[in-house]
């Protein structure tokens, strides 16, 4: 489309976000208007994710969080999550090969003593082998839910306060966000949820505090680069106030 053309080209490449969250929804209402069972949307939805990755790398964003299994999403029938679970070991494990000369780091976000011995290990593994590479970090949330990250950062806290490691006067906002998944990384300037529903669940509660957040009704299989600068585009018309005038 000639509009998004002319959107791709007043992109400004001195002026994109640092960071870009996103909740990729939608797999299973691509694969029901298909006639295709939910776990064909998941394999096409980690299609999209590999694409959407790339150009982001390449375009020269910094840090990209993606929203892959949610502490909620245990609650789905077993056959789905086994499906999910093995997708995400099969992405961890191919990530070497698929993303080969891509140079991302990537990391897993969200508890992991609810996750099978297998995935920790792979987790492991593949963290261990992307971090020296020097190109887009990527934060896979998996089993992440933003409350439990914000109690679990609370418990550690509490127990160095007990310890009387740490003082109360030290929480400061910078003190807490070093006891998050994203300690160390600016918080994301954009929020993409693809569609079309208008909520969080439960995705970076602390670290969204300031960001921008844009919906598309497009589900995430179907989600395209096309997409991904319209986003970026918005972003970039948009006025940060951060509370002042
Ligand atoms: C998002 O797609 C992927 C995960 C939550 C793992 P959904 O599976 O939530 O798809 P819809 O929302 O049912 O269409
Ligand atoms: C959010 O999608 C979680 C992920 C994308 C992994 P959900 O499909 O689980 O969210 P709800 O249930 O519609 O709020
Ligand atoms: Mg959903």
């Amino acid at each position: 489309m000639i509009f998004d053309f002319f959107k791709k080209r007043e992109i400004d490449y001195t002026k994109l976000p640092q960071h870009i969250g996103i909740i990729m929804d939608g797999n299973g209402r691509w694969a029901k208007r298909r006639g295709l069972p939910r776990s064909a949307g998941h394999s096409a939805g980690a299609k999209t994710l590999e694409k959407i990755v790339k150009e982001c790398n390449k375009i020269g964003i910094k840090y990209i969080t993606v929203y892959a299994f949610s502490t909620e999403n245990w609650k789905r029938p077993k056959q789905e999550v086994d499906y999910l679970m093995d997708l995400l070991l099969d992405y961890l494990k191919n990530a070497e090969e698929r993303l080969a000369g891509e140079n991302v780091v990537i990391r897993a976000i969200g508890s992991r003593k609810e996750l099978s011995e297998e995935i920790r290990e792979q987790i492991a593994k593949t963290e261990d082998f992307t971090k020296n590479n020097t190109g887009i970090v990527m934060n896979i949330a998996l089993n992440y839910g933003g409350r439990e990250e914000i109690l679990s950062s609370v418990k550690k806290i509490a127990e160095s306060v007990r310890k009387g490691k740490v003082l109360t006067e030290d929480i400061t906002e910078q003190f807490f966000e070093q006891q998050l998944y994203t300690a160390g990384q600016p918080d994301p300037d954009l929020l993409i949820r693809t569609s079309g529903e208008m909520r969080i669940s439960n995705f970076l509660l602390w670290q969204i505090a300031y960001s921008e957040i844009w919906i598309t009704n497009k589900l995430w299989p179907e989600f395209s680069v096309d997409d991904l600068m319209e986003a970026i585009y918005d972003y970039q018309h948009r006025k940060r106030r951060f509370g002042g005038v």
